[in-house]
C-alpha cells in the first residue's frame, strides 16, 4: 500500500492544512424579521431563537453581529393584517415602517453593513401571494409594476442589494430598468433565481403570517422534480441583469447549487430556508442530533457544493461559534 488517505488525517493540524473548503463569517447572510413599534421580541413558535423584532432590537442584534464579522443582514417585514391589500400598496408608501427603520439602520452603521431586501408582494398582500391575484390566477405582467416600484423605493431607503423573491417573469429586467431609470445603477440585484415551490418555507410564513389565502405557489416558483429548468432560469436572470444568483432551499437543493456554479460566473448564494433550519433544532431539542456539530457541517456542506454565499438563520450562531476559543476551527 503505497496510498495511505489517513496520512493526511492523522493530527488536527495536518487537517486543517489540507482542508479544501473555508467557512468565514463573512460568508453569512443573517435574516431578520423586522417588525414596526418599540421593544417588540416575540419569538418564532417554528424556529427556536428567531425573533421578529422591532428596531430597538435589531441595532443591538446587528452589533453584536458586526463584532462576530457578521456584516450582511436580510431583511423581511411583518405587516400588520390591516395594511395588506390586492395591489401590496403599502409595500412602496413613504409611511413604511420597513423602509424608514432601513434608512434608520443604514444612517446608524453606514456601510459597515449590507442591507439585502426582499422583493415580493407576499407580505403586504390580502392574497399572500407573490403577484396581484385576479380569479384565483396570479397576473405576471402587472405584478411587474408593483415590483418595480417596491424596488426604487427600498433603494431610496438605503438598501444595498435588492432581492427579487417573487418569481415572476422578467422582473429582474423590469426591476434593473427602473433602479437606473431612478439613477440606481449601483444597487445590485440578489435574484431568487431558482426558487422552488417548497414544503420547507412554513416556519417563515409562520413568522410573517404570509401564508397565502387559496391555492399554492406552484404557477409561478419552480417544480422540485427540474433540474435543467434551473439553468434556464439562470441564463435569463444573467441576461436580465442579475448581480447574484440564488438556490432555494438549499440543502434539498445542492444539485441545483452545483450546477449553478459550473454554469456560471456570478456570486452563488443559496438560502438554507426556515424548514430545513427547523429539521435540525428540532432533532437537536429531542437529542437526537447534536447541534454544535452537525450545524457547523450542515453549513460547510452548502460552501463545499459551491454557494459562495448562505442565507441562514444560524449565521449568528456560527460566527458566535466561529469567533469563541472553543470553536470548531481545527
Ligand atoms: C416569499 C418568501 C418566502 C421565503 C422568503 N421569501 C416564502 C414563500 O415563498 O412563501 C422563505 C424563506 C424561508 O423559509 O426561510 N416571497
Amino acid at each position: 500500500m503505497f496510498q495511505r488517505t489517513r496520512r493526511t488525517r492523522r493530527t488536527a493540524p495536518i487537517r486543517a492544512g489540507v482542508a479544501e473548503t473555508h467557512l468565514l463569517p463573512q460568508h453569512l447572510i443573517q435574516p431578520v424579521f423586522m417588525a414596526d413599534g418599540k421593544n417588540v421580541k416575540v419569538e418564532i413558535a417554528s424556529l427556536p431563537g428567531q425573533f421578529r423584532m422591532s428596531y430597538d432590537h435589531i441595532v443591538p442584534f446587528i452589533e453584536k453581529g458586526l463584532g462576530l464579522g457578521l456584516c450582511q443582514y436580510i431583511l423581511f417585514p411583518v405587516i400588520p393584517e390591516e395594511k395588506k391589500d390586492t395591489y401590496a400598496s403599502y409595500s412602496y408608501d413613504e409611511e413604511n415602517f420597513y423602509l424608514q427603520q432601513v434608512r434608520k439602520l443604514k444612517a446608524h452603521f453606514g456601510d459597515k453593513i449590507s442591507l439585502i431586501s426582499d422583493v415580493a408582494m407576499d407580505p403586504y398582500s390580502s392574497d399572500g401571494h407573490d403577484g396581484i391575484v385576479k380569479d384565483g390566477i396570479i397576473l405576471n405582467d402587472p405584478s411587474l409594476a408593483i415590483l418595480a416600484k417596491m424596488s426604487v423605493a427600498q433603494a431610496r431607503a438605503g438598501f444595498d442589494v435588492i432581492g427579487p423573491s417573487d418569481m415572476m417573469d422578467g422582473r429582474v429586467l423590469a426591476i434593473r430598468e427602473a433602479l437606473d431609470e431612478e439613477g440606481f445603477t449601483d444597487k445590485a440585484i440578489m435574484s431568487y433565481t431558482a426558487k422552488y415551490a417548497s414544503a420547507f418555507y412554513g416556519p417563515f410564513r409562520d413568522a410573517l403570517d404570509s401564508a397565502p389565502k387559496s391555492g399554492d405557489k406552484k404557477t409561478y416558483q419552480m417544480d422540485p422534480a427540474n433540474r435543467r429548468e434551473a439553468l434556464h432560469e439562470a441564463m435569463l436572470d444573467e441576461e436580465e441583469g442579475a448581480d447574484y444568483l440564488m438556490v432555494k432551499p438549499a440543502l434539498h437543493y445542492m444539485d441545483i447549487i452545483s450546477d449553478l456554479k459550473a454554469d456560471s460566473s456570478l456570486p452563488i448564494v443559496c438560502y438554507h430556508v426556515s424548514g430545513e433550519c427547523a429539521m435540525l433544532l428540532a432533532a437537536a431539542e429531542k437529542g437526537w442530533l447534536d447541534f454544535d456539530t452537525a450545524m457547523p457541517e450542515t453549513l460547510l456542506g452548502l460552501k463545499r457544493a459551491g454557494a459562495d454565499l448562505i442565507i441562514s438563520y444560524f449565521a449568528m450562531d456560527y460566527a458566535s461559534r466561529y469567533n469563541s476559543s472553543s470553536g470548531f476551527r481545527e
